[in-house]
């Protein structure tokens, strides 16, 4: 049996890879690997946390000594990194966290699975979960392929950036084995109600102002976490190694644009006459360092692998909110806090 530990299993992308490799590898056994800072809910893995090809385990990456004493219990065959600080708006208040999480947290986990693997690549993979915020912004034309040179601004993308510079570095002096993905901006079910989607979803559903930073303007390629998570397994099992996949659906909307989207979706499903969410739109002050554009080119992964997204926007934007409308006690326990005494009880 396969043994591949995922960080970050209990966070939004995350849960989404746990669920997928553990319903569709019978044959393997999933770690999952989490801290559960206020990120993490395992409220997300309520329907496979009994299942017996997967086992969760409460680890912070940044704390090395515990990161080791796991790879050496559990032999991990490989890994799936997604743990990290993600929030753009918390990087500009505490960098130090996602130096801490996200590179500090990165080094701790490719020295743990070296010193297991002791060389002996046959059969192993470190698979890097990454973003295109790396590539910093584009002007009002032009698309991120893997050869854009790295140009981060925020703190968390710095972070991040950096993360993915030790991975290919490991790979480059060691012959590690590894595969580095950089997403667009995701969306769909259990998203933390910080960032964007979630959010305004949220605040319509208790008209609360709907909060565009700057005039709107600001664009981000939105793909479908699922979409994101059958990448990741399609990139795992068949990316070349060494290699870099950007993974995107050519979706690019204006931030503007797509709350509008959404109130308009919101409005219908929630029985309110047109135009009534839209009411909350409030610009507000613009995110400090704010990137204008990103948009991902998916040629690569595209063409090598065969990959194309399952839904179109807004199929997913409709799937979205339906499940927001249905699982309002997910949101009720995130907005309480009510989530972080689940591991509590589940397993203690
Ligand atoms: P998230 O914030 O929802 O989840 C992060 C998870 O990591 C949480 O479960 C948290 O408890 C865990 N974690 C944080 N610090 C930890 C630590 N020190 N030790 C162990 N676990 C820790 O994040 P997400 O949006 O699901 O993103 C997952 C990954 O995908 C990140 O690496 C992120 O950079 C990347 N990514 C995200 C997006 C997006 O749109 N959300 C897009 C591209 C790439
Ligand atoms: O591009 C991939 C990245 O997408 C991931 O690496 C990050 O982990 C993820 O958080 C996301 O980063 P963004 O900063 O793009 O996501 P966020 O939802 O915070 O913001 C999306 C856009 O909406 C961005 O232009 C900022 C704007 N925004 C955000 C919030 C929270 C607003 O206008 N108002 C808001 O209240």
């Amino acid at each position: 049996m396969k043994k591949i530990l995922i960080t970050g299993g209990a966070g939004f992308i995350g849960s989404h890879v746990v669920r997928e490799f553990v319903n569709k590898y019978p044959d393997y056994h999933i770690f999952n690997l989490d801290a559960l800072t206020y990120a993490g809910n395992l409220e997300n893995l309520r329907d496979i946390e009994d299942r017996p090809n997967y086992t969760f385990i409460k680890a912070d990456i940044t704390d090395s000594t515990v990161i080791s004493s796991i790879f050496i219990e559990h032999q991990p065959d490989a890994v799936i990194h997604l743990a990290a600080e993600s929030h753009v708006d918390r990087s500009i208040t505490d960098p130090l966290a996602f130096v801490m999480t996200n590179v500090i947290g990165t080094v701790n986990l490719l020295n743990a699975a070296k010193d297991i693997w002791k060389d002996n690549y046959e059969g192993k993979r470190f698979h890097h979960v990454s973003t295109d915020e790396v590539y910093g912004t584009l002007g009002s034309t032009g698309l991120f392929t893997e050869n854009t040179a790295y140009d981060p601004h925020s703190p968390y993308s710095a972070s991040k950036a950096s993360s993915d510079h030790f991975v290919r570095a490991y790979h480059d002096t060691y012959g590690f084995p590894v595969v580095v993905t950089n997403c667009s901006n995701n969306y769909g079910p259990n998203h933390f109600p910080e960032k964007l989607i979630p959010l305004c979803i949220h605040n319509i559903l208790n008209n609360k102002p709907l909060p565009i930073y700057g005039d709107g303007k600001f664009t981000r390629d939105w793909l479908f976490v699922i979409d994101h998570a059958r990448a990741i397994d399609l990139v795992f099992h068949r990316g070349a190694n060494g290699g870099s996949y950007n993974i995107g659906g050519f979706n690019e909307w204006q931030n503007i644009d797509l709350v509008r989207e959404l109130c308009k979706q919101m409005d219908e499903k929630l029985g309110r006459p047109a135009g009534t969410s839209a009411q909350l739109i409030t610009f507000v002050k613009d995110r400090p360092g704010h990137d204008l554009r990103y948009a991902i080119d998916a040629s690569k992964i595209n063409e090598e692998l065969g990959y194309q997204p399952s839904v179109t926007f807004q199929e997913g934007l409709s799937i979205t909110i339906d499940w927001y409308l249905n699982n309002q006690e997910w949101l009720d326990h995130v907005t309480s806090g009510d989530y972080q005494n689940y591991y509590a009880k589940q397993y203690s």
